[in-house]
């Protein structure tokens, strides 16, 4: 059928031509931006999931919604390896900058700024091109205690976006890319914010296997989120993701060739898309049916093979290449660390580092204590496909 009207997006963070299966997650942070801008305490979420299954499709929807109820927003994704401040510095600036034009909370949005430029300094924050010609407040965010700090720079604000009557929704993306420290600061900021009613607010999405916390931030988190865990689509929304972009091109879909569909997706997201994008080419004419699916799933599997899949595996060192492929001989996970050990004839504590790395990397995590599994869904029967049976015969 003609390739310029179909409505598939598979990609990275493409907003889906159906938004399936999200509606609860969607409809509490419509919920929790409204009360947040009424002082009222509320509860923010962190979205976990593996790869693929529409974490960011969600924050740049709530991040929208947040626009569209008078918040202010900042979305970032979170690199490997870059300190919080630095991350955030450019986004608070940019915010304050906002504020500050807003005739009555030019006052506080002065103090933030001023708050903002002592942050900076003590972190050692690279300011470029958005140096601050304000003179930094001595006294305030400026012990060196990231936990401290960052509390009381979000104080700041909260405080002028209160004045201003918006809100501030902080949306980061690939949170488990944040150090434990730098996660855990955030949370005891978004804490504070909550305590005194200011309108700040914050969204995440990750990998399930965000930092531990301890302390202070694990009992603020506990009270302070909701953990949606973000999966594969049942079977009513997965057949409504691939059926709604169809009809609305007005075409059809055989209701086996639907089936099929999910059948072989699994229901993630992801892949839905790819294969409902194949199946649309592939098809002569409407409706679109089973043969259609059965034929287009080879193209599906291979543009999944050369690149959703074939990205992350060419990010591994050729060991940890073994490891993984060990792991997919073991069949479906989870995976007892000790059983991949034994799979590659290795004791189990020599593998401990490379097994930390590769989690490190995001391929795999830890679902429970001694278990481990992939991130990326059906990664083991890719392995299979490519690699193990590749390489035994
Ligand atoms: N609810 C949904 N219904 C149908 N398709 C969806 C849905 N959510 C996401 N998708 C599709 O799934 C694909 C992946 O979405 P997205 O990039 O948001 O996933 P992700 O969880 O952020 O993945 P990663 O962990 O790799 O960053 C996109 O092609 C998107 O269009
Ligand atoms: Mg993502």
């Amino acid at each position: 059928m003609d390739e310029i009207r179909n409505p598939f997006a598979p990609g990275a963070g493409s907003q889906p031509p159906e938004l399936a299966g999200r509606d609860k997650i969607l409809e509490d942070a419509r919920i929790a931006l409204q009360r947040a801008l009424r002082g009222k305490p509320t509860q923010s979420q962190i979205l976990l999931g593996l790869r693929g299954v529409g974490k960011t499709v969600l924050l740049n929807q709530i991040e929208q919604i947040a626009e569209e109820h008078g918040h202010l927003t900042s979305m970032v994704e979170a690199p490997e390896g870059v300190p919080l401040p630095t991350l955030l510095y450019p986004r608070i600036h940019q915010i304050i900058r906002k504020l500050s034009v807003i005739e009555q909370a030019k006052a506080t949005a002065f103090s933030a700024m001023r708050a903002l430029r002592s942050f900076a300094s003590i972190f050692k924050v690279e300011t470029g091109d958005f140096a601050l010609s304000v003179d930094p407040e001595t006294g305030t965010a400026d012990s060196g205690d990231i936990e401290y700090d960052l509390a009381e720079l979000f104080v700041r604000v909260g405080v002028a976006a209160k004045a201003a009557e918006r809100g501030w929704t902080l949306l980061i993306d690939e949170i488990q890319y944040l150090g434990e420290k730098d996660y855990a600061a955030l949370i005891v900021a978004i804490h504070r914010m909550n305590q005194k009613g200011l309108p700040v607010l914050f969204f995440g999405a990750g990998l399930p296997q965000v930092a531990a916390l301890s302390g202070n931030a694990k009992s603020y988190a506990e009270r302070l989120f909701t953990y949606p865990s973000v999966g594969a689509l049942d079977q009513k929304s997965a057949e409504l993701a691939i059926r709604n972009p169809i009809e609305e091109e007005g075409e059809q879909i055989e209701v086996d060739a639907l089936h099929a569909i999910v059948e072989k997706t699994r229901g993630y997201p992801y892949f839905l898309q790819e294969w409902g994008y194949q199946a649309w080419n592939t098809a002569d004419h409407s409706p679109i049916d089973a043969a259609d699916v059965d034929q287009s799933s080879h193209k599906a599997l291979r543009r999944l093979d050369d690149g959703f899949f074939r990205v992350r595996f060419d990010r591994l060192t050729p060991r940890e290449r073994e490891y993984v492929c060990a792991m997919a001989k073991l069949g479906s996970g989870p995976y007892k660390s000790g059983e991949v050990a034994e799979m590659m004839k290795e004791p189990p504590n020599k593998l401990g580092p490379m097994r930390a790395s590769i989690i490190k990397k995001g391929m795999i995590y830890s679902p429970s204590y001694g278990d481990i599994d992939f991130t990326v869904p059906l990664f083991g029967d890719y392995l299979m496909r490519n690699w193990i049976e590749a390489n035994v015969q």
